[in-house]
């Protein structure tokens, strides 16, 4: 009934299938994957006391500020960008996504909040307790953070 020529016609037509459904499948998985690196990081909580804490720097210290600036662009604007707007080259690959740092919302943080999670770190949030070791650097940068307010 088949001959030679018809099977191997239907063996082709079957790898063009399979390799269009495999293709198919690549298509929707990257698609679901990109839609997880929008996912916004979920509530972070903060213990009480390191909420409160008071920073040692004044928001006017320009000196801070331009210490904090250095420190962003060696370490935090891959990901953050270079005015906190959460698109530096790094963003697009981090499955959470960093966050606009010139919103109302972020800003209503404490000091003590951005310090904590800036030290500590989470998921693609790096920890940066050990990377800048100096809490005064820290604090420089919760200083250069909040001049990204709108
Ligand atoms: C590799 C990418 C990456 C780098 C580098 C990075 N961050 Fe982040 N950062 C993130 C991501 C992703 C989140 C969101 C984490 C979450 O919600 O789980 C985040 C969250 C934060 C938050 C909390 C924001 C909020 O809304 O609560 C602060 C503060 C912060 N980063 C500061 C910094 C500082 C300061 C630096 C540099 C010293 C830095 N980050 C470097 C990826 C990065």
């Amino acid at each position: 009934m088949f001959n030679q020529k018809s099977i191997n016609q239907m063996k082709t037509t079957q790898k063009v299938i399979t390799l269009l459904i495999t293709a198919a499948f690549a298509v929707v998985f990257m698609l679901g994957n990109n839609a997880l690196a929008q996912a916004k990081g979920k509530a972070w909580p903060v213990p009480d006391k390191d909420k409160n804490l008071k920073s040692p720097v004044k928001a006017s210290d320009q000196n801070a500020i331009a210490n904090g600036k250095d420190l962003w662009a060696k370490h935090c604007k891959s990901c953050h960008g270079s005015k906190g707007l959460g698109d530096g080259p790094k963003a697009a690959t981090l499955k959470t996504n960093p966050g606009d740092f010139t919103t109302k919302d972020f800003h209503a943080f404490t000091d003590g909040e951005l310090f904590f999670r800036t030290s500590i770190g989470r998921g693609d949030m790096p920890a940066y307790d050990k990377k800048i070791p100096e809490a005064k650097d820290r604090w420089d940068l919760v200083a250069y953070i909040r001049t990204f307010k709108k």
